[in-house]
C-alpha cells in the first residue's frame, strides 16, 4: 500500500510542535555540547530532532530523513525530508531570540513543501511547489529593490571560519561597501523567509547544508525571489552548497558581486 504523502498542514502542525519544544527550553540552562570549537549542539536540539524524527519515521517508514544531528535515514521511497530542528543554535543557547525550525519534502530531485517556523514571534513561513509561499496563512512576496547601493542584505560564515580560506569574508567585505547594509542574523532559514516577504532584498552564504535552506529556498523562490546556487545554478541542494537568493532584480547584479 503506498504511504499517503504528507500535506503542508501535516509539515505545520509538525513544525509547530517542535517550536514548542525549542519556546519551552528557551532561556533555561541547557546541556551544551561542542561539535566543533564554535559549532555547539545542546538538548533542545536533540529534543526537537528526536521528536521529528521519529514522527517521521512512525507515519512515512519508506522516506529518507535528512537530519542534522542524527544524519541520514535511508529510506526506500523516492522522497526526503529535509530536517534542522533548530536554526540558529548559537543565538539560542545565548538567549537571542532569532531562531526556527526547518522542515522541508522533496519528492526525487523536486522540493515539493517547506516550512520555517519562528517560535518566538509564532511566525509561520510556507510553500508549495507551485502554488506559492506564505506567512502565517497571507501570501508573500520579494521586494523591488534595483540597485546594489539601496539593497538591504544578510549573510552567514561557516563554522570554520578560522581554517577556511574560502571563508566568506572576501565577499561579505565586496557587498558591505556596496549595499545599504549585511547583517548576520544565524538562523539561513528565517534569513531566506526575510527575502521571501521582502525584509531583506538578498541572502548569500557558502558552505550551508541541505537542512539549512532545503525549506527557506522554497519558500523564498515561491514567493517570487530567485534562488540558485553562488554561480548561478539551479542546485542549491546538493553538495558543496551555496545560495544566493534575491528578488528577481537584483539577483544578477548580486551574482556579479560574487563572481566579480
Ligand atoms: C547555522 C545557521 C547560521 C549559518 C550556518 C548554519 P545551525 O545553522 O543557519 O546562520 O550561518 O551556516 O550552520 O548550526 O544554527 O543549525
Ligand atoms: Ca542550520
Ligand atoms: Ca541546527
Amino acid at each position: 500500500m503506498p504511504m499517503t504523502p504528507p500535506t503542508l498542514t501535516d509539515l505545520i502542525s509538525l513544525a509547530h510542535q517542535a517550536g514548542e519544544i525549542l519556546r519551552t527550553s528557551f532561556g533555561q540552562i541547557l546541556q551544551v555540547d561542542h561539535k566543533g570549537i564554535i559549532d555547539l549542539v545542546s538538548d533542545a536540539d536533540l529534543r526537537s530532532e528526536q521528536f521529528l524524527v521519529s514522527h517521521i519515521l512512525e507515519h512515512y517508514p519508506g522516506d529518507t530523513i535528512m537530519a542534522e544531528e542524527s544524519g541520514k535515514h535511508m529510506g526506500t521511497a523516492d522522497h526526503a525530508w529535509y530536517i534542522d530542528p533548530l536554526d540558529g543554535t548559537v543565538n539560542y543557547v545565548h538567549g537571542l531570540p532569532i531562531y526556527s525550525v526547518s522542515i522541508g519534502y522533496a519528492e526525487g530531485s523536486q522540493m515539493r513543501l517547506g516550512v520555517v517556523y519562528d517560535p518566538s514571534r509564532d511566525e509561520t513561513f510556507s510553500a508549495q511547489l507551485g502554488k506559492g509561499a506564505w506567512l502565517n496563512g497571507q501570501p508573500i512576496h520579494p521586494s523591488s529593490t534595483s540597485d546594489l547601493d539601496h539593497a538591504f542584505l544578510n549573510t552567514g560564515f561557516p563554522y570554520d571560519i578560522r581554517t577556511n580560506p574560502d571563508n566568506n569574508l572576501d565577499h561579505y567585505a565586496y557587498f558591505a561597501t556596496h549595499s545599504q547594509a549585511v547583517r548576520r542574523l544565524g538562523s539561513a532559514a528565517l534569513e531566506l523567509c526575510y527575502v521571501g516577504c521582502g525584509r531583506f532584498d538578498g541572502y548569500w552564504e557558502l558552505w550551508v547544508k541541505s537542512w539549512d535552506v532545503a525549506a527557506g529556498g522554497l519558500i523564498a523562490q515561491e514567493a517570487g525571489a530567485k534562488v540558485t546556487n553562488i554561480r548561478g545554478g539551479a542546485d542549491f541542494i546538493s553538495p558543496p552548497q551555496s545560495i544566493l537568493a534575491a528578488n528577481p532584480l537584483l539577483h544578477p547584479l548580486m551574482l556579479n558581486g560574487l563572481n566579480r
